[in-house]
């Protein structure tokens, strides 16, 4: 079974996709963190993020992976474990950009469907469900306030050590999802089959509990 979470920054669908992946025995795949990784690289190769072409032969030199590792996904450039790398506010502030190049999406669209393949997979980003997976059994719409949505973040990166203003989360997020929004290709968007989940006051176990029903509903089908 294919299940696809989409939804716009910090909605909290990497933290149920996990949750969801590890109780089914499901791959989880985060896309996200696969075009983080292309940022990564654009950046550790002093290249300019509109560079669409040096980008692609960065990424072809050096190969992006996501492995599990004692049960927790990391993402690998090289060999290299960049999971932490990847999350900086600096990689966040231009991920958008990197991710709208038409040759970058390209490429990890194909890797995307690749590392599914035929297995079980519940797979989050902006396009899994319109684009990457588009006939995924179950596809779940997160939503959630921006305001929700930077507090969420603004803990994430306490616990990374990371200090950054609320208000500053809040606006970055807001521009984020702007162009994620209106980019050309693929733009953060609803599938007409998905359900929209609203999250602004809903607990991680109340958001998991709603996903499980919908996957169980159309297994027993
Ligand atoms: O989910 P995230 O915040 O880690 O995603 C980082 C960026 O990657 C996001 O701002 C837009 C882009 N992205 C995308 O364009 N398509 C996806 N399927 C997933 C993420």
């Amino acid at each position: 079974m294919q299940v696809a979470i989409d939804g716009p920054a910090s909605a909290g669908k990497s933290t149920v996709a996990k949750i969801v992946a590890n109780k089914l025995n499901f791959i989880y795949i985060d896309t996200g963190a696969m075009y983080r990784a292309c940022t990564l690289i654009a950046k550790e190769n002093g290249i300019d993020y509109g560079d669409e072409s040096k980008i692609l032969t960065a990424i072809d030199q050096n190969p992006i992976e996501l492995k599990s590792v004692d049960g927790a996904q990391k993402v690998f450039v090289a060999d290299k474990d960049v999971s932490l790398a990847i999350r900086t506010p600096e990689i966040t502030a231009n991920v958008s950009q990197v991710s709208a190049l038409p040759g970058v999406r390209e490429k990890m669209v194909s890797l995307q469907r690749h590392m599914a393949g035929k297995t079980d997979v519940i797979m989050d980003g902006r396009d899994i469900g319109t684009t990457v997976l588009p006939n995924a059994e179950v596809k779940i719409f997160l939503v959630a306030s921006a305001h929700s949505r930077a507090q969420r973040r603004l803990l994430d990166y306490a616990e990374k050590g990371i200090h950054e203003d609320l208000a500053k989360i809040e606006h970055d997020i807001e521009v984020r999802d702007y162009k994620d929004s209106h980019r050309k290709i693929s733009p953060l968007k609803k599938a007409a089959d998905a359900i929209e989940l609203d999250t602004t006051n809903m607990t991680i176990e109340e958001v998991t509990a709603a996903i499980m029903a919908k996957i169980l509903e159309k297994r027993a089908k």
